[in-house]
Protein backbone atom coordinates (compact mmCIF):
# COMPACT_ATOMS: atom_id res chain seq x y z
CA UNK A 1 0.00 0.00 0.00
CA UNK A 2 1.22 3.41 -0.73
CA UNK A 3 0.89 6.31 1.38
CA UNK A 4 -1.16 9.39 0.32
CA UNK A 5 2.71 11.25 -0.45
CA UNK A 6 3.58 8.62 -2.97
CA UNK A 7 -0.29 8.82 -4.82
CA UNK A 8 0.44 12.61 -4.90
CA UNK A 9 4.03 12.51 -6.45
CA UNK A 10 2.76 10.02 -8.96
CA UNK A 11 -0.55 12.29 -9.73
CA UNK A 12 1.98 15.19 -10.08
CA UNK A 13 4.22 13.77 -12.47
CA UNK A 14 1.53 11.95 -14.54
CA UNK A 15 -0.25 14.85 -15.00
CA UNK A 16 3.31 17.01 -16.87
CA UNK A 17 2.85 14.29 -19.62
CA UNK A 18 0.95 14.54 -22.77
CA UNK A 19 0.42 11.19 -24.69
CA UNK A 20 -1.72 12.44 -27.17
CA UNK A 21 -0.49 13.99 -30.81
CA UNK A 22 -2.88 17.05 -31.35
CA UNK A 23 -1.38 17.19 -34.56
CA UNK A 24 -3.17 14.22 -35.86
CA UNK A 25 -6.37 15.02 -38.32
CA UNK A 26 -9.82 13.30 -37.02
CA UNK A 27 -10.68 10.77 -39.35
CA UNK A 28 -14.05 9.17 -37.87
CA UNK A 29 -15.69 7.89 -40.79
CA UNK A 30 -19.60 8.48 -40.77
CA UNK A 31 -20.42 4.72 -39.36
CA UNK A 32 -17.84 5.01 -36.37
CA UNK A 33 -19.77 8.67 -35.73
CA UNK A 34 -23.29 7.37 -35.75
CA UNK A 35 -22.24 4.61 -33.42
CA UNK A 36 -19.85 6.44 -31.12
CA UNK A 37 -21.33 10.14 -30.65
CA UNK A 38 -24.02 9.77 -28.27
CA UNK A 39 -22.20 7.76 -25.64
CA UNK A 40 -19.20 9.77 -26.22
CA UNK A 41 -21.16 12.92 -25.38
CA UNK A 42 -22.03 11.66 -22.13
CA UNK A 43 -18.77 9.81 -20.70
CA UNK A 44 -17.38 13.30 -21.87
CA UNK A 45 -19.71 14.95 -19.25
CA UNK A 46 -19.21 12.40 -17.00
CA UNK A 47 -15.87 13.10 -17.15
CA UNK A 48 -15.54 16.94 -16.31
CA UNK A 49 -17.30 16.62 -12.75
CA UNK A 50 -15.56 19.49 -10.54
CA UNK A 51 -15.41 16.21 -8.31
CA UNK A 52 -16.61 19.20 -4.64
CA UNK A 53 -18.50 16.08 -3.41
CA UNK A 54 -16.41 13.41 -3.78
CA UNK A 55 -13.22 15.98 -2.49
CA UNK A 56 -16.14 16.68 0.72
CA UNK A 57 -16.15 13.04 1.65
CA UNK A 58 -12.58 13.12 1.48
CA UNK A 59 -11.73 16.05 3.94
CA UNK A 60 -14.21 14.44 6.75
CA UNK A 61 -12.65 10.69 5.90
CA UNK A 62 -9.03 12.36 5.98
CA UNK A 63 -9.57 13.95 9.43
CA UNK A 64 -11.08 11.24 10.76
CA UNK A 65 -7.98 8.92 10.04
CA UNK A 66 -5.33 11.89 10.80
CA UNK A 67 -4.32 12.50 7.15
CA UNK A 68 -4.75 15.76 5.54
CA UNK A 69 -2.62 15.08 2.45
CA UNK A 70 -5.53 12.82 1.64
CA UNK A 71 -7.31 15.69 -0.34
CA UNK A 72 -4.59 16.94 -1.91
CA UNK A 73 -3.93 13.25 -3.90
CA UNK A 74 -7.91 13.35 -4.17
CA UNK A 75 -7.44 16.66 -6.15
CA UNK A 76 -4.85 15.74 -8.14
CA UNK A 77 -7.18 12.80 -8.99
CA UNK A 78 -9.77 14.43 -10.18
CA UNK A 79 -7.77 16.86 -12.15
CA UNK A 80 -6.43 13.79 -14.00
CA UNK A 81 -10.32 12.93 -14.82
CA UNK A 82 -10.85 16.08 -16.07
CA UNK A 83 -7.82 15.40 -18.27
CA UNK A 84 -9.97 12.92 -19.52
CA UNK A 85 -13.06 15.08 -19.92
CA UNK A 86 -10.97 18.12 -22.03
CA UNK A 87 -9.49 15.84 -24.22
CA UNK A 88 -12.92 14.46 -25.36
CA UNK A 89 -14.42 17.79 -25.44
CA UNK A 90 -11.09 18.80 -27.47
CA UNK A 91 -12.13 16.30 -29.98
CA UNK A 92 -15.63 16.99 -29.90
CA UNK A 93 -15.13 20.69 -30.88
CA UNK A 94 -12.48 19.18 -33.58
CA UNK A 95 -15.31 17.41 -35.29
CA UNK A 96 -17.68 19.99 -35.19
CA UNK A 97 -19.95 17.92 -32.62
CA UNK A 98 -21.16 19.78 -29.23
CA UNK A 99 -20.01 18.71 -25.75
CA UNK A 100 -23.73 18.11 -24.11
CA UNK A 101 -24.62 19.97 -20.70
CA UNK A 102 -27.36 17.31 -19.16
CA UNK A 103 -27.33 13.23 -19.83
CA UNK A 104 -29.92 10.98 -17.52
CA UNK A 105 -26.90 8.61 -16.50
CA UNK A 106 -24.73 11.71 -15.40
CA UNK A 107 -28.20 13.42 -13.79
CA UNK A 108 -29.01 10.11 -11.85
CA UNK A 109 -25.36 9.63 -11.02
CA UNK A 110 -24.86 13.23 -9.91
CA UNK A 111 -27.71 13.30 -7.21
CA UNK A 112 -26.84 9.85 -5.79
CA UNK A 113 -23.38 11.52 -5.35
CA UNK A 114 -25.10 14.87 -4.43
CA UNK A 115 -26.14 13.69 -0.45
CA UNK A 116 -23.04 10.98 -0.11
CA UNK A 117 -20.33 12.08 2.18
CA UNK A 118 -19.67 8.46 2.75
CA UNK A 119 -15.82 7.87 1.78
CA UNK A 120 -16.81 4.39 1.43
CA UNK A 121 -19.81 4.47 -0.98
CA UNK A 122 -17.34 6.92 -3.15
CA UNK A 123 -14.61 4.15 -3.38
CA UNK A 124 -16.96 1.47 -4.34
CA UNK A 125 -18.66 4.18 -6.85
CA UNK A 126 -15.38 4.70 -8.40
CA UNK A 127 -13.75 1.45 -8.44
CA UNK A 128 -17.21 0.44 -10.48
CA UNK A 129 -17.27 3.15 -12.92
CA UNK A 130 -13.33 2.83 -13.56
CA UNK A 131 -13.59 -1.11 -14.18
CA UNK A 132 -16.66 -0.01 -16.42
CA UNK A 133 -14.40 3.15 -17.92
CA UNK A 134 -11.75 0.64 -18.92
CA UNK A 135 -13.64 -1.85 -20.95
CA UNK A 136 -15.18 1.19 -22.51
CA UNK A 137 -12.54 3.04 -23.83
CA UNK A 138 -10.62 0.09 -24.85
CA UNK A 139 -13.97 -0.69 -26.84
CA UNK A 140 -14.06 2.73 -28.45
CA UNK A 141 -10.80 2.54 -29.20
CA UNK A 142 -11.01 -1.04 -31.20
CA UNK A 143 -14.57 0.79 -32.95
CA UNK A 144 -12.54 3.48 -34.85
CA UNK A 145 -9.59 3.86 -37.02
CA UNK A 146 -9.21 7.58 -36.11
CA UNK A 147 -6.02 7.70 -34.84
CA UNK A 148 -5.96 10.67 -32.70
CA UNK A 149 -9.31 9.23 -31.14
CA UNK A 150 -7.49 6.03 -30.40
CA UNK A 151 -4.56 7.92 -29.08
CA UNK A 152 -7.21 9.67 -26.71
CA UNK A 153 -8.18 6.45 -25.59
CA UNK A 154 -4.86 4.92 -25.26
CA UNK A 155 -3.94 8.39 -22.27
CA UNK A 156 -7.39 7.16 -20.80
CA UNK A 157 -6.42 4.08 -20.11
CA UNK A 158 -2.77 4.59 -19.43
CA UNK A 159 -4.57 6.84 -16.16
CA UNK A 160 -7.41 4.45 -15.38
CA UNK A 161 -5.38 1.38 -13.97
CA UNK A 162 -3.49 3.77 -11.39
CA UNK A 163 -6.77 5.16 -10.38
CA UNK A 164 -7.90 1.40 -9.70
CA UNK A 165 -5.37 0.95 -7.92
CA UNK A 166 -5.31 3.99 -5.74
CA UNK A 167 -9.81 3.66 -5.23
CA UNK A 168 -8.67 0.03 -4.27
CA UNK A 169 -5.93 0.41 -1.77
CA UNK A 170 -7.99 3.02 0.13
CA UNK A 171 -11.37 0.66 -0.06
CA UNK A 172 -8.47 -2.17 1.68
CA UNK A 173 -8.11 0.13 4.41
CA UNK A 174 -12.02 0.82 5.23
CA UNK A 175 -13.14 -2.65 4.54
CA UNK A 176 -10.97 -3.89 6.53
CA UNK A 177 -11.55 -2.12 9.73
CA UNK A 178 -14.57 -3.17 9.97
CA UNK A 179 -15.86 -6.37 12.48
CA UNK A 180 -16.04 -9.75 10.20
CA UNK A 181 -19.77 -10.06 10.70
CA UNK A 182 -20.13 -6.29 8.82
CA UNK A 183 -18.27 -7.53 6.28
CA UNK A 184 -19.98 -9.90 4.75
CA UNK A 185 -23.00 -7.97 4.45
CA UNK A 186 -20.96 -5.37 3.36
CA UNK A 187 -19.93 -7.02 0.56
CA UNK A 188 -22.80 -8.59 -0.70
CA UNK A 189 -23.86 -4.47 -0.63
CA UNK A 190 -20.66 -3.67 -2.88
CA UNK A 191 -21.27 -6.98 -5.33
CA UNK A 192 -25.28 -5.60 -5.44
CA UNK A 193 -23.65 -2.11 -6.80
CA UNK A 194 -21.11 -3.22 -8.87
CA UNK A 195 -23.19 -5.27 -10.37
CA UNK A 196 -26.38 -3.27 -10.90
CA UNK A 197 -24.25 -0.05 -12.18
CA UNK A 198 -22.58 -2.16 -14.50
CA UNK A 199 -25.78 -3.60 -15.91
CA UNK A 200 -27.06 0.38 -16.52
CA UNK A 201 -23.48 1.20 -18.26
CA UNK A 202 -24.48 -2.05 -20.52
CA UNK A 203 -27.70 -0.31 -21.42
CA UNK A 204 -26.50 3.41 -21.90
CA UNK A 205 -23.49 2.21 -24.17
CA UNK A 206 -23.90 -0.99 -25.72
CA UNK A 207 -23.61 0.26 -29.36
CA UNK A 208 -19.49 1.27 -28.39
CA UNK A 209 -19.13 -2.06 -26.80
CA UNK A 210 -20.92 -4.27 -29.36
CA UNK A 211 -18.36 -2.18 -31.83
CA UNK A 212 -15.55 -2.71 -29.77
CA UNK A 213 -16.13 -6.63 -30.09
CA UNK A 214 -18.04 -7.04 -27.02
CA UNK A 215 -21.34 -8.74 -26.78
CA UNK A 216 -23.23 -8.31 -23.55
CA UNK A 217 -21.62 -12.30 -22.65
CA UNK A 218 -18.44 -11.18 -23.14
CA UNK A 219 -19.30 -7.77 -21.30
CA UNK A 220 -20.75 -9.33 -18.28
CA UNK A 221 -17.59 -11.93 -17.96
CA UNK A 222 -14.97 -9.41 -18.16
CA UNK A 223 -16.48 -7.18 -15.91
CA UNK A 224 -16.91 -10.25 -13.39
CA UNK A 225 -13.19 -10.76 -14.10
CA UNK A 226 -12.33 -6.95 -13.43
CA UNK A 227 -14.85 -7.48 -9.61
CA UNK A 228 -12.93 -10.40 -8.65
CA UNK A 229 -9.46 -8.71 -9.29
CA UNK A 230 -10.64 -5.89 -7.55
CA UNK A 231 -13.42 -5.48 -4.91
CA UNK A 232 -13.40 -9.27 -4.49
CA UNK A 233 -10.04 -9.17 -3.81
CA UNK A 234 -10.89 -7.57 -0.57
CA UNK A 235 -11.20 -10.98 1.88
CA UNK A 236 -7.77 -11.70 0.55
CA UNK A 237 -6.07 -8.58 1.89
CA UNK A 238 -8.13 -8.75 4.91
CA UNK A 239 -6.50 -12.49 5.45
CA UNK A 240 -3.02 -10.95 4.36
CA UNK A 241 -2.24 -8.04 6.44
CA UNK A 242 -3.71 -5.67 9.48
CA UNK A 243 -6.00 -2.91 9.34
CA UNK A 244 -3.61 -0.06 9.00
CA UNK A 245 -0.40 -0.48 8.26
CA UNK A 246 1.38 1.48 5.08
CA UNK A 247 4.15 0.23 3.44
CA UNK A 248 5.73 2.62 0.86
CA UNK A 249 5.63 0.83 -2.58
CA UNK A 250 7.75 2.79 -5.08
CA UNK A 251 4.98 4.01 -7.98
CA UNK A 252 6.49 4.61 -11.31
CA UNK A 253 4.64 6.96 -13.88
CA UNK A 254 4.07 4.90 -17.04
CA UNK A 255 4.70 6.31 -20.27
CA UNK A 256 3.47 3.77 -22.21
CA UNK A 257 0.20 1.53 -22.18
CA UNK A 258 -0.35 -0.06 -19.19
CA UNK A 259 -3.69 -1.76 -19.31
CA UNK A 260 -6.47 -2.85 -21.99
CA UNK A 261 -8.74 -3.46 -19.04
CA UNK A 262 -9.50 -7.10 -20.37
FE1 LIG B 1 -11.48 9.03 -16.46
FE1 LIG C 1 -10.35 7.33 -13.72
Amino acid sequence: MRTSEQWFDYFRENLRINRINWSLPPTLTEQELHTVLHSMQAWQLGETSDGSNLIRAGRIYAAKINDPFYVSTLELFIKEEQKHGNNLGRFLDMIGQPRIKKNWGDTLFRKIRHFNTSMEFWTVTVITVENAAQLYYQSLKDATRCELLKEICTDILVDEAPHIRFQQERLEVIFNAKPPRTQRVTRLAYRFFYFSTILVVWFAHKRVFKAGGNNFSKYWRKMTLKYRKTIGMLKRANLAKPATVCTPVPLKVNHKLECHGQ
